[in-house]
C-alpha cells in the first residue's frame, strides 16, 4: 500500500544525528507542518535542528488528498456560534494567509499545482449548508451556495468557495526540504527539560516543537484528553471521471472526490480509529456501481488529529510550559493548517505579534461535547478485558481487518500484526 504521492515523488535523504549538538530552536516531527517551520525560520537565519524518527513525510503528509483550501467543512458556522464573529474572522484570515503563502512557494516550485473550486455538499440538510452560507457572509466572505455538483451522489447542494487549489504535496515538499538542516532516523525517546534524548546523542534547544502528529508528552497539555484520530482511505481510479474540482461531504463519513493527473482520487470509508468503518470496501463498492469501467492503480489510508472544537492547537504545548510549543489537532485540514501553525510558530519564535493566536492556543477551554465523548471512549476501554494493550495509556487493542493492525480507540495508536508501532502517541512496539 503506497500512496499516489509516495509513487510519484522523490523525497531528498537526510543524515541520521549521531552525537551532542546546541540549537536554538528543535523541531520534532518531519511532516509538513514541521518543515514548514523549518523551511520558514530557515529563512530567517534562526539556528534550528529538526528531527524525525523514520522518513520525512511517511505520516499523514504522504497520504493526504491535498486539498489547499480555506473551506474546512462547515466550521465557520460552528466557530461563530462557539467563539463569536472575531474568532471566525480570524480563523478564516489565517488559513487565507496560508492559503498565500501556498501560492508564493507553489510557484517557485514544480509540484503539480492547480487552481480549482473547492464545494461541501450535503446529502440531507440543507440548512446547514445555509447557515454556513450565512456565517461567512457574517464575516465577510461571500460564498456560493450551488443547486447542483458534477458528482454521482445525490446531493441537496453544495457551497462553493472558488480559486482554491491542489497539488502533490511530495513534490511541493521535496523542494522545499532541501538544504534544510533535518537528520532523519532520528528517534526522540525522551525530553529532559528543553533537552531531547536520541539513541545516539543529545540535542539542547531553547525553544521545542512538537510537530509530532499526536503531541507525544502526556505530563502537560492534556492531549490524551484534547484529541482523537479518525482514519479515512483513498483508491485513486483511472477511466473514472474529472469533475474539475475538489468535493467533499459535510458529513464525517462521506466522500471526497478531486483529479490528478487523469486519475480520480476517491476519499471516504472514515471512521474514528480503533472503530469499524466502511473503508475501502466501501469505496471499491461506490467505484463498481458509479465508474464500472473504472481501473484501481493506487489505495491507501490517513489518519488525522481530530481537536474538540475542530480548531488546530497551535502555540504553547501547556499554559505551564515555557519554550515549548506544540502544532496538532488539524482534522483533516492539514495542508493550510500546517502553514497556519508554521507562520505562528515562527512569529512567535521570532517575537512577532500574530494577531490570530488566540484563535488557535491550545490552552483555551476543553469543555465541548467532544471532551466527554473521548473521556467515554477512554473509561471503556481501559475497562475492556483483552490480551492486546496499548503501551501509551493502556486501552484494549482493537483488530483491523481491512489494514491488519492493532488500533487504539482511546488516542488512535496503531500496531502491525507483528507488534511494530506505526502511528503515535504510543513510541514504542508491542511487548513480545
Ligand atoms: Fe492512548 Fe492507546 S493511544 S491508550
Amino acid at each position: 500500500m503506497r500512496s499516489l504521492w509516495k509513487a510519484t515523488a522523490s523525497l531528498p535523504e537526510f543524515p541520521e544525528l549521531v552525537g551532542d549538538v546546541r540549537t536554538d530552536v528543535l523541531i520534532i516531527g518531519g511532516g509538513i507542518a514541521g518543515i514548514l517551520t523549518a523551511y520558514l525560520l530557515h529563512e530567517k537565519g534562526v539556528r534550528y535542528v529538526l528531527v524525525e524518527k523514520g522518513r520525512i513525510c511517511s505520516g499523514t503528509t504522504g497520504n493526504t488528498t491535498a486539498k489547499i483550501t480555506f473551506q474546512h467543512g462547515l466550521i465557520y458556522d460552528k466557530i461563530l456560534k462557539s467563539d463569536g464573529t472575531e474568532a471566525a474572522r480570524k480563523y478564516l484570515a489565517a488559513n487565507r494567509a496560508a492559503f498565500d503563502k501556498y501560492a508564493e512557494l507553489c510557484g517557485k516550485t514544480d509540484c503539480d499545482y492547480e487552481i480549482k473550486d473547492n464545494y461541501v455538499y450535503s446529502t440531507d440538510d440543507r440548512r446547514k449548508l445555509e447557515k454556513e452560507v450565512e456565517a461567512l457572509e457574517k464575516i465577510g466572505y461571500i460564498a456560493d451556495l450551488c443547486e447542483n455538483v458534477p458528482l454521482p451522489v445525490k446531493t441537496v447542494g453544495a457551497v462553493k468557495f472558488p480559486d482554491q487549489a491542489q497539488f502533490n504535496p511530495l513534490k511541493f515538499l521535496s523542494s522545499v526540504a532541501e538544504g534544510l538542516n533535518i537528520y532523519e532516523n532520528t528517534f526522540v525517546r525522551e525530553m529532559r527539560g528543553n533537552t531531547a534524548v536520541t539513541d545516539k546523542g543529545k540535542i539542547h534547544a531553547d525553544t521545542v516543537i512538537a510537530a509530532t502528529h499526536f503531541p507525544f508528552i502526556n505530563k502537560h497539555g492534556s492531549y490524551f484528553l484534547k484529541l482523537y484520530q479518525h482514519r479515512s482511505y483513498v483508491i485513486a481510479l483511472e477511466n473514472a471521471q474529472d469533475v474539475n474540482g475538489m468535493y467533499v461531504d459535510e458529513c464525517d463519513t462521506g466522500l471526497s472526490f478531486r483529479n490528478y493527473e487523469g486519475l480520480l482520487l476517491l476519499g471516504g470509508g472514515g471512521h474514528r480509529t480503533g472503530k469499524k468503518g466502511g473503508n475501502w470496501a466501501e469505496l471499491r463498492a461506490f467505484a463498481a456501481k458509479k465508474y464500472p469501467d473504472s481501473r484501481e492503480k493506487h489505495f491507501w489510508a490517513t489518519q488525522d488529529c481530530m481537536s474538540l472544537d475542530g480548531i488546530p492547537y497551535i502555540g504553547r504545548y501547556s499554559a505551564k510550559t515555557h519554550g515549548f510549543y506544540v502544532a496538532s489537532g488539524f482534522n483533516k485540514w492539514g495542508m493550510t493548517g500546517s502553514m497556519t501553525a508554521a507562520m505562528l510558530l515562527s512569529d512567535m519564535i521570532l517575537g512577532k505579534r500574530n494577531g490570530f493566536a488566540s484563535v488557535f492556543d491550545p490552552s483555551r477551554s476543553i469543555v465541548k461535547p467532544q471532551l466527554f465523548i473521548n473521556g467515554a471512549e477512554a473509561v471503556c476501554n481501559l475497562l475492556t478485558p483483552s490480551k492486546k494493550r496499548c503501551p501509551h495509556l493502556g486501552c484494549a487493542l482493537k483488530w483491523n481487518e481491512a489494514e491488519r493492525s492493532w488500533d487504539c480507540p482511546c488516542h488512535g495508536s496503531r500496531f502491525t500484526e507483528h507488534g511494530r508501532v506505526l502511528d503515535n502517541p504510543a513510541n514504542g512496539d508491542l511487548p513480545k
